[in-house]
């Protein structure tokens, strides 16, 4: 039997072969033709019974929901997944709670959060009896309308801004070490606690509005659990301002947001500041035991009651990331020597659908799928399709690749298809889900003429003069 080396719970190399469950990749390249991410259904069951298994365990006070973060990936049918496996999830906008309706989320599951919500959004989300997430005092009164005319009593909750001044800690969103402090101040999302103060008065008065609880979602900005004490002590001392401004008002249901990282972390490893970094992310036990029990003395500490509290957390990269395998052919080698020696990989896809190499400096594991177990012998970029420089990853360690050779880019199954755009014209990949030995189309690669689909010319100018 050829010698089998794990690399987590969805990937093994089988006979110098990369393995995606019981699949062969570079097969499952020639088959459906790259470039497409591959989504493993068994690693988004494992991460959403993770979730909810780690953070369960040690919240006893009430039920715990986890709302996956569907913007991490909309395909329908992970979602469906996740839906089977009781998640709910988080949505902005009307073409993700779409996604959640017709993915199956049970309504009471889903929080209907973002910036800037307009009226039929707000109608759609109270229609179908989500919780919404105000994010603004212009928002109430469209809930209010909303609830009235559709005779429901819209249930909510205040996206709050609590004080994060004391997190001095680097955010590893940019090479210039800046204070997740200051980070956090300049992003919009949030009401200003000023104006959360008056708003909770107003709700509270209203019989069409049920005020169910708070929302913060502070975001990945180091992988290291020790951001979560300071952060929930932030969010208990602004809910214990907000108590006492509200007549003794306490919250049914917390939501903390998203932020847990990918196991293998890519983020920001692309940067030169962050290069010391331990590779792997501490285990979700870990998160789970530090942020159950820093909220649990926290609002204790505050006098709160924890009976019944729903507590809501919002993983998205952390259900998805390492479920989603890129795969790419390697169709050119190119290498000069002078002015100095450079490799060069170039592949079938590109940067534009791994877009968080740039965004968020994510340096992928690549893997050459039917070598996985060459040593590397040479360095060289893996680059894309497009006329950008498209470095997919640069100076990689690889064996010697052949045109034909398939690459593997793994924990691309958050935010990369979502953000993923048509530059230079390109057809976006299509995605598989896999399942054991089990291969199918979950979303059909798309075609030249998709992307022409929207375009609208005038006759007067194709019209012969
Ligand atoms: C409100 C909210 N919740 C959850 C998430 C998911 O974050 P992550 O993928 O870092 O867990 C996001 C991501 O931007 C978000 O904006």
């Amino acid at each position: 039997m050829a010698v089998q080396t794990l690399l987590d719970e969805c990937l093994s190399i089988r006979g110098g072969r990369l393995f995606i469950e019981e699949c062969d990749a570079d097969e499952l390249a020639r088959r459906f033709g790259t470039p497409f991410t591959v989504m493993s259904e068994d690693q988004l069951r494992r991460n959403a019974r993770r979730y909810r298994r780690e953070f369960e365990a040690r919240w006893p006070a009430g039920p715990v929901v986890v709302l996956a973060s569907i913007k991490a990936n909309f395909a329908l049918a992970t979602r469906w997944i996740l839906s089977q496996e009781g998640l709910g999830c988080d949505t902005f906008g009307a073409g993700e709670l779409h996604a959640a309706l017709e993915g199956g989320v049970a309504p009471d599951r889903i929080s209907v959060n973002g910036a800037i919500k307009d009226q039929p959004l707000i109608e759609a989300a109270v229609r179908a009896g989500a919780r919404i997430t105000l994010d603004s005092t212009a928002e109430l009164a469209l809930v209010r309308e909303a609830a009235r005319r559709l005779g429901h009593r819209a249930t909510i909750r205040f996206r709050i801004r609590p004080d994060f001044s004391t997190l001095t800690e680097p955010t590893d969103w940019y090479e210039e070490p800046t204070p997740i402090a200051e980070a956090t101040r300049l992003y919009k999302a949030g009401i200003p606690t000023e104006d959360v103060i008056e708003l909770g008065r107003r709700a509270l008065q209203m019989p069409e509005i049920d005020l169910a609880g708070v929302h913060a979602h502070i975001g990945r900005h180091t992988n290291r659990t020790e951001q979560w004490p300071p952060i929930i002590a932030a969010y208990g001392g602004l809910l214990a301002g907000l108590r006492d401004a509200w007549n003794g008002w306490t919250p049914r249901e917390l939501n903390l947001g998203g932020g847990y990282p990918v196991p293998r972390d890519p983020f920001g490893r692309g940067l030169a500041r962050l290069q010391g970094r331990p590779r792997t992310a501490p285990d979700v036990s870990e998160y789970a035991g530090v942020v159950t029990a820093s909220l649990m003395s926290t609002l204790q500490q505050h006098g709160f009651s924890l009976r019944g509290l729903r507590l809501e957390i919002e993983p998205g990269r952390g259900v998805y990331g390492d479920a989603g395998v890129h795969l790419a052919t390697v169709r050119n080698l190119k290498a000069v020597d002078s002015p100095a020696p450079h490799r060069w990989v170039e592949t079938d896809t590109s940067d534009m659908f791994l877009p968080d190499v740039v965004w968020e400096h994510n340096r992928w594991t690549a893997i050459v799928a039917n070598k996985a177990d060459r040593p590397s012998s040479i360095v060289a970029d893996i680059v894309g399709l497009t006329c950008q420089p498209d470095r997919i990853v640069p100076l990689a360690s690889l064996p010697e690749v052949q045109p034909g050779d398939s690459i593997a880019f793994l924990d691309t199954g958050a935010y990369q298809d979502g953000l993923a755009c048509n530059f230079n014209a390109l057809p976006r990949p299509g995605m598989v889900l896999v399942t054991g030995d089990r291969a199918e189309w979950i979303k059909r690669p798309e075609t030249v003429a998709d992307i022409f689909r929207r375009d609208v010319v005038p006759l007067r100018l194709t019209a012969r003069q």
